[in-house]
Order: structure tokens, then sequence, then C-alpha cells
């Protein structure tokens, strides 16, 4: 197979149908400040920006790149399926250069990585461990690049080295809430019989593991513009994935980042490239916002370069 990445653009708009993107949790009150100044002629409250959003919001178009082990698999991701076959994932022809020309070409200024999806491959090197249920038996986290064929890869780091040549500032994308190697969806295990290839764990590890995991993204790789939290967050990781945040890269703009990040960035609320008009920068429904809002938070629009939806390359014909 040929190295096929694919380049979703995504366009940051002035304002924000597909559930994949919402939060998948309600929003119960932010702990984090919201910047507003008050009217002086009408006392309503005026949501003012971070200077990251609008910086963020400057660079207009970036890339989504959705490499990952269901670039070589029929379907779109993985959900209640067996796992694919590890030895799947062989990117022989990677070549991150190559990627960032492209980006130069579209006129991107930042570029999103996938380092994990729905799949549950992890294509960063990972030191995690975690205990197997219900014997607790530990194992390495070892359905990630380096049980894989290009072990020694290091594609995050070499596609954060090329991006950095070229001035294109760079970012992961990580899902909290779904992981079909550990079944998974919504953030929680699911009850259902195993698939062949997934591991049995407790809630509670799997929630370790991905704070954990995130860690090792946000600590190893410089500074990020900007993370993706597709799906959003459970509640339950609400907290402590606001201090991690914090702590390592409070300067990320977050994509469905409200409530856990100083900069959020709201969904559009479809996926086909166009924006509802009006779209405003405030408020953080799924949709054009809301001008009366409080809350800055303005919207992306992602949108992928194949038809019917896929964002993992396919041969469609
Ligand atoms: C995965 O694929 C490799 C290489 O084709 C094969 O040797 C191995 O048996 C497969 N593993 C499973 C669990 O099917
Ligand atoms: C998974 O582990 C739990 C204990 O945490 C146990 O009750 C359950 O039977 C295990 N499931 C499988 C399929 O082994
Ligand atoms: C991961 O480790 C488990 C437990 O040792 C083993 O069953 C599984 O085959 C390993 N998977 C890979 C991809 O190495
Ligand atoms: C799984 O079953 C347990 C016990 O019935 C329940 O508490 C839990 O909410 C269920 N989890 C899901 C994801 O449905
Ligand atoms: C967003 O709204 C503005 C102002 O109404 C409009 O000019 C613009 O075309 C809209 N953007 C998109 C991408 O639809």
């Amino acid at each position: 197979m040929k190295t096929a990445i694919f380049l979703l653009l995504l366009y940051v708009s002035k304002y924000d149908g597909h559930p994949l993107r919402y939060n998948q949790h309600k929003q119960h009150g932010s702990s984090l400040p919201e910047k507003y100044r008050i009217s002086p002629k009408t006392g309503v409250r005026i949501a003012l920006p971070t200077p990251e959003q609008l910086q963020w919001q400057a660079q207009e178009i970036g890339v989504l790149i959705h490499f990952n082990i269901a670039t070589y698999i029929a379907a779109d991701g993985c959900s209640g399926q067996s796992v694919p076959n590890i030895s799947l994932f062989n990117p022989y022809l990677f070549n991150t250069d190559n990627w960032v020309q492209t980006m130069l070409d579209l006129g991107a200024k930042s570029a999103v990585l996938v380092a994990k999806h729905a799949c549950g491959f992890h294509m960063a090197p990972t030191d995690v461990k975690f205990p197997l249920s219900p014997f607790g038996e530990v194992i390495p986290y070892n359905y990630s690049i380096d049980y894989s064929r290009v072990k020694g890869i290091d594609v995050l780091g070499n596609f954060v080295q090329s991006c950095e040549k070229k001035q294109i500032r760079t970012g992961f994308y990580y899902t909290v809430v779904s992981n079909n190697w550990f079944n998974v969806e919504s953030g929680l295990i699911q009850n259902r019989t195993l698939q062949p290839g997934q591991v049995n764990v407790t809630q509670e590890t799997y929630d370790n593991v991905v704070l954990q995991q995130l860690r090792e993204i946000w600590s190893r790789y410089g500074t990020l513009n900007e993370i993706w939290f597709d799906g959003g967050y459970t509640s339950a990781l609400k907290d402590p994935i606001t201090a991690l945040l914090a702590n390592l890269q409070s300067q990320a703009v977050a994509f469905n980042g409200y409530g856990v990040s100083s900069n959020p960035a709201r969904w559009i609320g479809t996926e086909m490239g166009i924006a509802p008009d009006p779209n405003w920068s405030t408020g953080i429904t799924n949709d054009g916002g809301d001008p009366n809002s409080p809350i800055f938070c303005p919207a992306e629009c992602d949108t992928t370069l194949q038809e019917h939806d896929r964002w993992f390359w396919v041969q469609l014909y």
C-alpha cells in the first residue's frame, strides 16, 4: 500500500450534523474563568478572546492528518469489532517532509496529527503498562507503534520536526472517549462480549491509561498549537485533564475543549465544509454560535477530502 495519508482541511471560521464531534457529556459549569468585559452602555457581558485564540483564528486554514491503523483496513475506524492486526500498520514510504510540502501548497499554517483514534492503535511510542482484568497481569500498551513492523520510527517526532522546519504549527488528536482495543465507547468500557484481540480492563485502568498517554504526547513533542478532543471527554476525566493541560500545554487551543481549556474552540456542527451564516466566535453550541454569549469559543469546520465522509484513506473505486 502506498503511504496513504489524508489531508483534511480545517477551516477556522469566525464563528462554528454529525454527532461524533459533540462533547458527549454536558458541561456542568466550567472551573475555568470566563473572560469578558461589561459593556458600559448596556451592562451586558462581552466575550473576550485570549491571545492564543486570536492567533489560532488568524491561521485560518489547518490540516488534520488522519493516518493510523484504520488507513490499512476497509472500515473507517473500529467500533465493537475485532482488533485490526497490528502488522497491517506498515508505512514504509513514510516521509513527513512530503506531508509538509502539501500543507505549504495548500497555504495551511498549522497541522494536527491523529496520534490515537478509535481503533486504539497508538502511533506514539508509549511506556504505559496496565493490569488486565480479572487476574491483574500487567502488560505494556502493546497495540502501539513499537510493536508494529515499523518499530523505532517516531511518526509524531518526524511530523513535528518537518513542520517546524517550515513554520507550520503542530498539534495532536487523541480520542479520550473511544478505544476499540479496550472495548471503550463514549468513554466507558462496554458490557458486551469481547471481540478477538480486545483486552479486558477496568474503567479505572482505562482512565489512568488515557491520562498517562496524554501526559506523554503533551510533554515529548514541544509546544502544541492545537489539541483535538474528538467526541469531548468524560466527566470523570474533566478535572485531571484540566490540570494536565494547564500544566503542560496551557497555550494550546483545544477543539471541543470548553470546560478543560482556557483556549477552547468548538465544532461548527457539520463536516461538509460549509459553515452556517452568520457564524459567531462566541457561544459553545455546535452551530452558528450566539452573539450574546459571554464565552469566546471560536468554531472550527473540519471536512474530509474524500467522498462519503470518509476520514481514513480507502480505495473507493
Ligand atoms: C497478524 O498478521 C501476521 C502477519 O500476516 C500473522 O503472522 C499473524 O498470525 C496475524 N495475527 C493474527 C492474530 O491474526
Ligand atoms: C473482565 O474482567 C472482569 C473483572 O474486572 C470480569 O468480571 C469479566 O468476566 C472479565 N471479562 C472477560 C471477558 O474476561
Ligand atoms: C500484547 O500483549 C498481550 C499479552 O501478553 C498478547 O496477548 C498480545 O498478543 C500482545 N499484542 C501485540 C500486538 O503484541
Ligand atoms: C455495565 O454494567 C454495569 C452493571 O450492570 C453497569 O453499572 C454499567 O453502567 C454498564 N456499563 C455500560 C457502559 O453500559
Ligand atoms: C460566516 O458569516 C459571515 C457573516 O455573516 C459570512 O460572510 C461568511 O460567509 C460566513 N462564513 C462561512 C464559512 O459560511
